[in-house]
Formats: C-alpha cells, sequence, structure tokens
C-alpha cells in the first residue's frame, strides 16, 4: 500500500522534530527574566530565576547573559541540578556593588555550590575592589573581601575566556572539587592591591589551568591543602606573587599535595616565582612529586624558593620547626633574570629536611651584574645539566 505523500512529509517532519529536541537543550536569557544590562538595576534576582529553571530542567540547559552590564549583590548558583550539562554564555560584564561593605563579608560574591558539569564562556566580573583596598591601606577595620567567584564541592566544570577584574579577595576559588578546567582566562588587579590571589585551589583533584594571564597584588595561583594530580601550562603572571604551593602545615591534621605540574610559564617583576612555602609548625601534611619546568624569570625578586619557615608576625610558631615533608621537586629548564642576588634558595625544615630535590638546566643570573647566589639549608638533592647559580647541594 502506498503511503500517501503528504503523510510521508509530516511523518519525517515530526521525526526530525522530535530527535532535534530531544538533543537540543532548553536556553534561558537573563533577560527575559528581568535582568537589565544598565549598569545599576539589580538583576540578581533574575539571574537567579534563570538559574533556577536551568537547574531544574531535565535536560541539557544554557543560560546567555547579552551584552551590556549587570548589577548583582551577590548570587549563589546551588546544586544538585536535575542535569549535569549547563553552559552559561555570558557576552557582558556582571559589576558588584561598589559599596565594599554590601558583599565584604560574604565569602564569594558568585558562588556555584554542589554543581556537576557546568561550563561557563566569556564575561567579565567586575569585582569593584579598590574601595576595599583604599580601606584596608589606611584603616584596620574594613570586612575580609569576598573572592569573586567560588566553585565549591563540583565537579566536570569548564571555564573559558573569563575576565576577572578587580575582586575585592581572591579572584577565583576552587574548593573541594573534581575535574575543573580553566582555559583563557584574565585577571586583572593592580600590582598593590591586598589579598587578591588569582586562583586558589585546594582540597581538589584533576584540575588544569591553560593559557592564562594574571596581573594581580598576590599570589597568581595559590595551591592549598589536599590538591592533587594538578596540571598549569602557558601562564604568565605579571605582576603578582608568583605561583606557590601552600601556605601548607597550618594544622596539625592536614592533606597533603602531590603531583603537580607547572609548565611554560613567564614570571614578570613579579615577588617570586616558583614557591613552596609552609609554616614552621608541626603537621602531618606534605608536598611531593612536583615538577617546575621551562619556566622564564623576568627581574623576579625569589625566582625559586622553598621557605619551611612562614610564620606571620611571629605567632604560634617562632622557633618551631616545619612537619610538611616536602620531596620530588624537580626544576627543570629555568632561566632568566633575578632581581636579587639570592636566586635559588631553599630554606627547608629542620626535622624534615626537603629530599629528592633535582635542579636541571638552570641559568639565572643576577640583574644587577652581581654573581647570583644559590642558598641551602637542611636540603639534599642532586644538579645536573647547566646550573647557574651553582647548587649548594
Ligand atoms: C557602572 O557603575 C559603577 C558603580 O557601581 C561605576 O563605578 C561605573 O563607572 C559604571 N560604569 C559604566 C560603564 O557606566
Ligand atoms: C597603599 O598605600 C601605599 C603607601 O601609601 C601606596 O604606595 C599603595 O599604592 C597603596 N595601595 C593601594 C592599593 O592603594
Ligand atoms: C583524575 O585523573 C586521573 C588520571 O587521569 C583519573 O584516573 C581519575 O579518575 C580522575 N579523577 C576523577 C575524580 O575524575
Ligand atoms: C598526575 O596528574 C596528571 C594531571 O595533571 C595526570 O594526567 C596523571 O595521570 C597524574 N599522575 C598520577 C601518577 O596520578
Ligand atoms: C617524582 O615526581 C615525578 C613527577 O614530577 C614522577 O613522575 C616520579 O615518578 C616521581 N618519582 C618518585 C620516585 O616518586
Ligand atoms: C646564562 O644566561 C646569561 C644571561 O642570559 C647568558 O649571558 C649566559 O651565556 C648563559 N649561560 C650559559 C652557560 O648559557
Ligand atoms: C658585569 O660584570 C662583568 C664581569 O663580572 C663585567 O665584565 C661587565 O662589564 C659588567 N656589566 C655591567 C653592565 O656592569
Amino acid at each position: 500500500m502506498a503511503i500517501p505523500r503528504t503523510s510521508l512529509v509530516l511523518f519525517l517532519v515530526s521525526m526530525f522534530f522530535d530527535s532535534t529536541f530531544a538533543a537540543s537543550s532548553s536556553s534561558y536569557n537573563v533577560i527575559s527574566f528581568g535582568a537589565k544590562p544598565d549598569n545599576q538595576s539589580d538583576s540578581t534576582q533574575a539571574f537567579q530565576a534563570a538559574w533556577a529553571k536551568a537547574c531544574a530542567s531535565t535536560k541539557s540547559a544554557s543560560i546567555y547573559v547579552p551584552r551590556g552590564r549587570y548589577y548583582l549583590r551577590s548570587v549563589t548558583f546551588n546544586g544538585p541540578c536535575k542535569n549535569n550539562a549547563i553552559s552559561m554564555r555570558i557576552d557582558g560584564s556582571l559589576v558588584a556593588p561598589s559599596d565594599f561593605r554590601v558583599i565584604g563579608n560574604l565569602v564569594a560574591w558568585i558562588m556555584f555550590r554542589h554543581v556537576n558539569g557546568v561550563t561557563i564562556a566569556g564575561g567579565i566580573l567586575d569585582g569593584q575592589g579598590t574601595g576595599l583596598w583604599d580601606c584596608k591601606n589606611s584603616t584596620k577595620d574594613c570586612p575580609n573581601g569576598a573572592t569573586t567567584l567560588e566553585f565549591s564541592n563540583s565537579k566536570n566544570i569548564a571555564i573559558t575566556g573569563l575576565t576577572s577584574l578587580n575582586s575585592q579577595m581572591f579572584h577565583v576559588v576552587v574548593n573541594d572539587c573534581q575535574n575543573l578546567k580553566i582555559k583563557g582566562l584574565k585577571i586583572i588587579a593592580s600590582g598593590d592591591s591586598p589579598n587578591t590571589d588569582g586562583i586558589h585551589v585546594e582540597q581538589s583533584s584533576n584540575v588544569t589551568i591553560l593559557n592564562s594571564h594574571i596581573s594581580t597584588g598576590d599570589d597568581c595561583i595559590s595551591i592549598g591543602p589536599g590538591t592533587f594530580n594538578m596540571w598549569i601550562e602557558n601562564i604568565v603572571c605579571k605582576p603578582g606573587h608568583g605561583i606557590s604551593i601552600g601556605s601548607l602545615g597550618k594544622n596539625l591534621e592536614e592533606a597533603g599535595v602531590r603531583n603537580i605540574t607547572v609548565k611554560k610559564a613567564l614570571f614578570s617583576h613579579t615577588q617570586n616565582g616558583v614557591r613552596i612555602k609552609t609554616w614552621g609548625r608541626p603537621s602531618n601534611g606534605f608536598a611531593t612529586n612536583i615538577l617546575f619546568q621551562k619556566i622564564v624569570m623576568d627581574n623576579v625578586k625569589n625566582p625559586i624558593i622553598i621557605d619551611q619557615n612562614y610564620c606571620p608576625n611571629h605567632k604560634d610558631c617562632s622557633s618551631q620547626a616545619s612537619g610538611v615533608q616536602i620531596s620530588n621537586v624537580t626544576y627543570q629548564d629555568i632561566h632568566g633574570t633575578s632581581a636579587t642576588q639570592i636566586a635559588v634558595k631553599f630554606d627547608c625544615s629542620p626535622t624534615n629536611p626537603c629530599v629528592q630535590i633535582r635542579l636541571e638546566d638552570i641559568n639565572l643570573t643576577s640583574r644587577k651584574n652581581q654573581t647570583a647566589q644559590a642558598v641551602c639549608s637542611h636540603v639534599e638533592g642532586i644538579a645536573t645539566g647547566l646550573v647557574e647559580p651553582t647548587s649548594c647541594f
């Protein structure tokens, strides 16, 4: 029996639509929830409402933020959600309150919690932090400040092409997350802004940071306790305090750090290059299997440094030794200039000396045309290839 032509067409059309709709995602534009890109109307509720829809969707969902400036008091994107594929495309800027007191005591201005499978592409996060910096600079009675963007208890996250401007405190925090990838992040804050770490990661695994440019007033990237399998590649830190593993060992019981790779980085006019830093206090923490490779230093105060005697204000730790065991750290193909005479400094713990430290193809010269030096205490290691300044192992 011949099928009538129109029925066949309708049948094919309906098949096409069924499969298209089944595979396609729901899309939510924040404007249709009442967000206003005018830099002053409060768009907080609109963003929360768009998230609530995307999170409740049983199929993949996307949130779209068109061009313009959206004032947000503070937002929390909570999971768990009914799907694990929410993408957020941001063509505009999200603007924090310029009065720092509004968010100054929050953990984070923009917080993602208990989410799985979230992608953020594009966007400028304007933390409006300068007021708080001035406050901290002139008096002591200021709030701590909020992190601009935090991911907590989350997994399978990708962030690409995001810019964070003038955060009150840390720009991006990754806490208790698995499988998180950051690509093409730009961080911009003044070199003298207090506590404005670029990216801080802790209690997390499988975190990757690629192709990112960080200019800030504190650590460009800091790696806290409980972090493992982390890969950092193609980073410019200019200015800032460098890439730091630590501070570790603040607590007696503390998860260790292992398998961290930092590859291809440029540090320019920074306080440190690659640093490992621990408190001078008892702790069962550790840092092991760490590789720093293909790094250029341009006028860096402490290009290569391990400091196990961190004790700010000499409180609760002076004359104590760090319990953190540092082992298997390789520095390979690192060259450029040191802004001070001491280009390599290993100041390890007298009770837990650093072991298996390896220097390979290092050429650091002192900018002031003095001979650069390496200083060591409580460290055991080997040097291979050209190592300048001469190692003190
Ligand atoms: C947006 O508003 C902030 C105050 O919250 C102000 O500092 C800024 O200059 C405004 N930007 C534009 C482009 O209007
Ligand atoms: C803080 O004050 C010092 C000294 O007055 C100044 O050099 C620095 O630029 C100030 N920092 C900020 C962020 O305003
Ligand atoms: C992290 O990566 C490792 C090595 O690629 C893999 O074996 C492991 O399953 C990953 N962990 C998670 C939580 O995905
Ligand atoms: C170390 O971490 C990398 C990711 O940064 C991962 O690919 C690799 O499998 C990890 N190695 C071990 C021994 O877990
Ligand atoms: C030392 O760490 C590297 C990673 O940096 C790892 O590949 C190697 O297996 C480790 N060596 C030992 C003896 O654990
Ligand atoms: C080390 O670097 C300096 C400055 O770039 C350079 O003049 C010198 O030739 C290098 N040394 C070696 C052995 O490559
Ligand atoms: C740097 O020191 C070397 C010898 O140590 C000397 O030959 C050279 O002229 C000095 N350069 C400058 C710019 O002072």
